[in-house]
């Protein structure tokens, strides 16, 4: 027995369906102990955007970390931070036209959401908030009261309560469906403070919520004096071909929340985003202390100058059509019943329609072959396919082959 399997506890995960130990990783490139190379299709859960150890980002972090610069600071004012501000106003909300606040949250992502959660409510004095059925927001009990997968509520072993599901886009007419719920004073549903969702659900199954969804919920949020939020901690940082997911609609959200690859480097971040008239927390009333990570900060202002100068929001478009034109040539042949859904480099192929359990296997064999796959969605059923942004063309390719052989090896 190794030294993971007697002392780590049994509620690890990931290291069950990727069984070696690893050492080294480069852009799209994870490597193991014993020098075996891995195609990452998984990008750390959307956390390596722009790719392991990407050299610029790794310079910026090396050279401050080498002039005895502070690490961590709560969140008293730092040049690090200053500069983060300044960029992020800089490149990312001013040409856009977007007016936030900033807020520095605790490391991970659920953190944010719980922010939000509070400010949304505090913001309009009601308990209640809507989201979708097929959402992950988090494991902490605010974000997971959020989240709809059986496993992950089970695990909170108290009741979740003060949110309300509705059907997300594609099931039944969901935004008729919103609309009675909130119209009808017989509905029995309290009005909510605001409604949360991912534009694209990740964990929920590759599900994008088209341009006219997207614009209908707002439209409902603003007829009826509800917030909208949306969680972009998967899906942002360019996943979804825009810097921001919501891009693609036009739209602004009352609150974003951001984390994942904020940090550029794979560093733990997170940060909600607030429309200016809402920014009413008093002073320590969303506290933590791990809200002034120095290097996450150094590897956000690194990371956002990566994009811009890249130009990676067309990257991910391009290399969007090349992964959708591979899976509608290559691998829907393969079996009629097989499905696809995705955008910019989140894409899914839903093994639903012929045996959920065959996505899982689709996922064993792929990492037999050298590749890192995830599954998502009901019964784990997806196959989700989300490298690195960074990923080299022939990488992305050879990637892509494993799939199909994947798939093939399982059908077969
Ligand atoms: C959309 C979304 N929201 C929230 C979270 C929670 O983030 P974290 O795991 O950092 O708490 C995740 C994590 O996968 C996510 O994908």
């Amino acid at each position: 027995m190794n030294i993971f399997e007697k002392r780590e506890s049994v509620v690890r995960s990931y290291c069950r369906k990727y069984p070696v130990v690893f050492k080294k990783a480069l852009n799209a490139e994870m490597f193991s102990e014993d020098g075996e190379r891995y195609v990452d299709f998984l990008a750390v859960a959307g956390s390596m955007n722009y790719g392991h150890n990407n050299p610029e980002i790794k310079k910026a972090v090396l050279d401050y970390l080498a002039d005895d610069n502070i690490i961590n600071a709560l969140d008293m004012y730092t040049s690090a931070k200053e500069e983060f501000l300044t960029e992020f106003e800089r490149l990312i909300l001013s040409p856009r036209k977007l007016d936030y606040k900033v807020m520095c949250c605790g490391p991970t992502g659920t953190n944010a959401v719980e922010a939000a959660l509070k400010l949304a409510r505090k913001n309009k004095k009601r308990t209640n908030v809507i989201a979708f059925a097929g959402a992950f927001h988090g494991m902490s009990l605010g974000s997971l009261a959020l989240t709809t997968d059986k496993t992950s509520r089970e695990g909170g072993s108290v009741p979740l309560n003060n949110v309300t599901f509705v059907p997300y886009d594609g099931t039944f007419d969901s935004l008729a469906y919103l609309r009675w719920v909130l119209e009808d004073d017989h509905s029995g549903v309290d009005k909510p403070a605001a409604i949360i969702l991912e534009t694209v659900q990740a964990e929920g199954g590759i599900n994008p919520a088209s341009v006219e969804w997207l614009r209908g919920i707002r439209q409902i949020c603003d007829e009826n004096d509800i917030l909208m939020i949306v969680d972009d901690i998967q899906v942002g940082n360019g996943r979804a071909g825009y810097f921001f997911s919501f891009e693609r609609a036009g739209i602004v959200p009352d609150m974003v929340v951001m984390s994942k690859s904020i940090s550029g480097f794979g560093m733990p971040m997170s940060l909600l985003l607030i429309k200016p008239e809402l920014d009413i927390f008093r002073p320590a009333e969303h506290n933590g202390t791990f809200r002034g990570n120095q290097l996450s900060f150094i590897g956000g202002t690194a990371g956002i100058r990566y994009f811009t100068e890249h130009k990676l929001d067309e990257e991910v478009r391009r290399k969007g059509q090349i992964i959708e034109q591979f899976i509608q040539k290559e691998i829907l042949p393969m079996d009629a019943r097989l499905v696809h859904r995705g955008i910019g480099m989140i894409w899914g192929v839903d093994f639903n329609g012929i045996a959920s359990e065959k996505a899982i296997e689709v996922i064993h064999k792929a990492f037999d072959n050298h590749l890192i796959l995830e599954v998502a969605g009901r019964h784990d059923g997806v196959v989700k396919i989300m490298p690195p942004l960074t990923i080299e063309d022939d990488t992305l390719m050879e990637g892509l082959q494993i799939v199909k052989k994947s798939i093939a090896e399982v059908l077969n």
